[in-house]
């Protein structure tokens, strides 16, 4: 068939969606992906389809998305046991590993998946991946401001066998021109890890990342999805961890 990507998104997400149930408390994830998710949310909520819904969203940008779509909300202060999250991700490993973040979100994704008694991610097939790396795409290490050039460089000595490169992520200004660094809904920077060949043991990797005191948190999670649904070609598969 000729399904674009963007309408591939939507039928994983309108997919994800079915698992949702009257009286949930939901993790609104965030991305191109994760939209059509909440927009499919409100609409069952408008239709009286489903009733009862808390949303708990991963952003900034969601918590606006949803504002605007009139879906209640709450935090995990409030609600600390999340019953389904729904969320993109940008690669997507044969055991359900997950590199995410490059819309760096990824701290407080992993916050509320991690809170979420089931995790459903949903991607189309372009996702998928031989192993986290694997696509050409960085891993995102959301690190503190503070002489972040100086954690920027640990990590990259760190998986210099890997052939990393570590970029501090800066956004583009509008003439075009890389500005300033990129700010976190937590107010931090973060430090893109670029692979050559893949870092070996993924929980290893994960704990000596973490082991920097500039660093907050990385885009790996590992274990946390429970279900994948991808969206393909030859149409939509969900499979469970
Ligand atoms: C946001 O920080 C990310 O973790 C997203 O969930 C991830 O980048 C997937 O986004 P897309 O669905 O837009 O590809």
């Amino acid at each position: 068939s000729n399904l674009t990507q963007e309408e591939l998104k939507k039928i994983a997400a309108y997919k994800a969606v079915e698992f949702v149930e009257s009286g949930m408390v939901i993790g609104l994830g965030t991305g191109s992906t994760a939209k059509h998710a909440v927009a499919r949310i409100s609409e069952l909520l408008r239709e009286g389809k489903l009733k009862d819904i808390i949303g708990i969203p991963t952003s900034t940008t969601t918590h606006e998305q949803a504002v605007s779509l009139g879906i209640p909300l709450s935090d995990l202060d409030s609600h600390p046991v999340v019953d389904l999250s729904i969320d993109g991700a940008d690669e997507v490993d044969p055991a359900l590993n997950l590199v995410k973040g490059r819309g760096g979100s990824l701290l407080r994704e992993k916050m509320i998946e991690g809170a979420s008694k089931k995790f459903v991610v949903i991607v189309d097939e372009s996702k998928l991946v031989k192993y986290i790396g694997g696509s050409g795409l960085a891993v995102p290490v959301e690190v503190v401001p503070f002489c972040c050039d100086f954690t920027r460089g640990k990590l990259e000595e760190l998986f210099r066998d890997s052939g990393c490169v570590a970029k501090l992520r800066m956004k583009i200004g509008s003439n075009g021109e890389e500005a300033a660094p990129a700010v976190t809904d937590n107010r931090n920077y973060v430090v893109d890890l670029y692979l050559e060949r893949d870092i070996g043991d993924l929980e290893v990797a994960s704990e000596a990342i973490l082991r920097f005191p500039g660093v907050v948190e990385h885009g790996m999670f590992l274990g946390m999805a429970t279900t994948l649904i991808v969206a393909g070609k030859f149409g939509v598969t969900v499979k469970d961890r």
